[in-house]
């Protein structure tokens, strides 16, 4: 594994989305999603960024078993170190045929104490805001970055906001459960509309496989969703007690690359590869 540096590669198609996969509740399967769906995209010959931006429950150092990380986002944002110094490349370990570059954030109670404490700070928000859209210039014009997916967190986080802002493909998820349902839709109303201007596509995870029992079922729930929320639904995926039993301990669709909860991700990151 080693940082990356500028002309390591050059860009191999002409894409360049940044996504963020963003909720209303916590535990909705973000962190599985992202991960997942990255992989996957630079598997088929993106090149990909993935970057942990749930600075309350970062999770994606313990979901990629990292033990020695140098620069944690946390440092990028505090001015620390440049953005490319955050970035570890995981193209090797996982052999993918583009580039696979994830950035980190310190999981220490110290470390979330601190970003806890910047949350309602307007100047380092503005800040972040800047690096955020300036680091995704940078990544897609001089490193030819394809994707670039931000693993956020759930509510109404500023940090989380920022990256909404800067994001091409903004992106929600949710559990069959009423009491997301409903967050969810003041979600959307109050901060997509309202504040950002921005339409985000549902993802519906989670879903108990008595309510997908055949095709019909499933357009039923996609349209019954998409007309409570007034989004459109890319991706409707089951509850697979194997992606629980894995317990997040290793990238489910490199283990299990014919299991349906990994085509579900396929079909996802089509949808992206698809867009424009
Ligand atoms: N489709 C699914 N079926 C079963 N378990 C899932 C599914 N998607 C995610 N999970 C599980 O849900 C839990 C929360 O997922 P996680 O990605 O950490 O959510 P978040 O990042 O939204 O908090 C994890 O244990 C994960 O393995
Ligand atoms: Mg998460």
């Amino acid at each position: 594994m080693s940082n990356a540096s500028v002309g390591d590669w050059n860009p191999n198609r002409n894409k360049n989305r940044a996504i963020t996969i963003h909720s209303f509740k916590g535990g909705t399967g973000k962190s599985n999603l992202s991960a997942n769906m990255a992989l996957i995209l630079a598997e088929r010959g993106w090149n990909v960024v993935l970057l942990d931006f749930d600075f309350r429950a970062p999770s994606l150092n313990a979901l990629f078993q990292m033990n020695s990380i140098k620069y944690w986002i946390n440092d990028w944002l505090a001015q620390r170190c440049e953005l490319n110094e955050v970035l570890v490349d995981l193209s090797d370990r996982y052999q993918t045929m583009g580039k696979f570059l994830v950035g980190f954030t310190n999981p220490s109670g110290k470390a979330i104490n601190e970003m806890t404490m910047h949350s309602l700070d307007e100047e380092w928000q503005a800040r972040v805001l800047q690096l955020v859209l300036d680091g995704k210039d940078l990544l897609f014009e001089q490193y030819g970055i394809n994707f670039q997916i931000f693993d956020t967190s759930p509510g109404f986080a500023m940090s989380s906001i920022n990256a909404i802002l800067a994001a091409d493909d903004p992106i929600l998820v949710i559990k069959m459960d009423h009491l997301d349902i409903v967050g969810t839709y003041h979600l959307i109303k109050g901060v997509y509309d309202q504040t950002l201007g921005k339409k985000p596509e549902l993802v519906v995870n989670k879903v108990p496989c008595s309510m997908l029992q055949n095709p019909e079922d499933y357009k039923r729930l996609k349209s019954e969703l998409s007309l409570k929320l007034g989004i459109e639904i890319i991706g409707i995926i089951p509850c697979f007690c194997e992606v629980m039993e894995n317990m997040g301990r290793h990238l489910f669709v490199k283990k299990h690359p014919d299991h349906e909860f990994s085509q579900s991700i396929s079909r996802l990151a089509e949808h992206f590869e698809k867009g424009n």
